[in-house]
């Protein structure tokens, strides 16, 4: 049986992906073992999934460190000690620095609702919407230092409707987050995907832009 990864998540609200990410996990089909969830957030529901799941959490409110890098540093240390091999952000509202992600380099995960590089940064639906644009999605990717630019894992396409509102697309985007994100923690925990020099490569292969929108394409 293969060992299983440990995982710690970073949460700053709903936390709809990190159960979907828990139920991957408990399905079985993840060789993932979630051992910690940190909120930045005392707040956030997401912990309360967290919590009936079993899983140990902490609450890391960024407001109470004098700036952003010893907050980095003291999260860093909180994550360090749960010694993860996977850490992944689901929906953690804070810019990470580069000493943060620098030490999670490979091992360092995040989802964002748009089909980077299109959209990167918030307001991605209303974005989309006001553009014109006719299909929207959400992405996998490798963090790296440039915000919502790392190297895609995985995406999931979606039509926009003439008639959506930003709320309406969202909802059907967050569907597909809840699909892929699982996949992307899967396929690393399985040992199967990893970053070489800017590079993704899952079983061995890089990735090319074709493929990895193929595998979210809705029909
Ligand atoms: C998701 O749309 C995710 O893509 C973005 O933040 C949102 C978090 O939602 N990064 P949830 O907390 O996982 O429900």
């Amino acid at each position: 049986m293969t060992e299983r990864r440990r995982v710690v998540a970073l949460i700053s609200g709903r936390g709809s992906n990190l159960q979907a990410v828990i139920e991957g996990v408990r399905s079985g089909a993840a060789p993932a073992e979630l051992v910690l969830v940190v909120s930045n957030n005392p707040a956030a529901a997401g912990l309360a999934h967290a919590a009936a799941a079993g899983i140990a959490t902490a609450v890391m409110d960024h407001r109470e460190y004098p700036d952003r890098e010893s907050y980095d540093r003291a999260l860093t240390d909180r994550i360090d000690a749960a010694a993860p091999d996977l850490v992944i952000l689901a929906g953690f509202m804070r810019i990470l620095g580069p000493v943060f992600v620098d030490h999670y380099e490979g091992r360092l995960m995040n989802i964002h609702p748009s089909l980077l590089p299109a959209y990167p940064g918030l307001e991605t639906h209303a974005r989309v919407l006001a553009a014109g644009e006719t299909e929207h999605g959400c992405s996998v990717h490798f963090v790296t230092r440039d915000v919502d630019s790392g190297p895609i894992i995985i995406q999931a396409r979606v039509p926009v409707h003439t008639n959506d509102t930003p709320d309406s697309l969202a909802a059907r985007v967050l569907e597909q987050e809840h699909r892929i994100y699982p996949i992307a923690v899967r396929w690393f925990c399985e040992g199967r995907l990893s970053l070489r020099n800017g590079q993704v490569l899952l079983d061995g292969r890089a990735r090319d832009p074709q493929e990895l929108r193929a595998d979210g394409v809705i029909a």
